[in-house]
């Protein structure tokens, strides 16, 4: 296993469409030196990318209970698939739904000069046992 430090490419920008979204499982590890699996998304607009913990803040669950879908249908939201609870892109509190005024958690993310989208701030493993890139099933 490798560590990872500072910044983590998790995929290319145009791997996600403009204005859409996608789930990512990473291995995460904590202070403790535990290593979890971490859920995150990522939504793009042109180059700007956003990235949360994909846990809804309502029951922490998945907030995709189809694979990559985290948007509304006019995808203007961010849209908790369980109760359809719904979120602000760009501060991620919930607007509408049974967590109203609870936050998504932001993911730190940067683009870097060859258009990959990185993780920063976390301490990330590789790791085959977890299912990166795969969104959540
Ligand atoms: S679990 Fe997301 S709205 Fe209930």
């Amino acid at each position: 296993m490798a560590e990872i430090m500072e910044r983590f490419a998790i995929c290319h920008l145009n791997d996600i469409p403009s204005r859409q979204a996608r789930g990512f499982v990473l291995a995460r590890r904590d202070d403790d030196g535990t290593v979890r699996s971490w859920l995150i998304f990522v939504l793009r607009w042109g180059k700007q990318v956003l990235g949360y913990e994909n846990a809804c803040p309502h029951e922490g669950v998945h907030l995709d209970w189809e694979r990559d879908q985290f948007l509304d249908g006019d995808g203007m939201r961010i849209q908790c698939g369980k109760h359809g609870a719904l979120f602000d892109f760009g501060t991620g509190e919930c607007v509408a739904g049974p967590c109203m005024g609870e936050r998504l958690i932001p993911v730190p993310l940067v683009v870097d000069e060859d258009d990959d989208i990185c993780v920063v701030g976390v301490t990330l493993e590789e790791d085959d046992d977890f299912d990166s890139g795969q969104g959540v099933e």
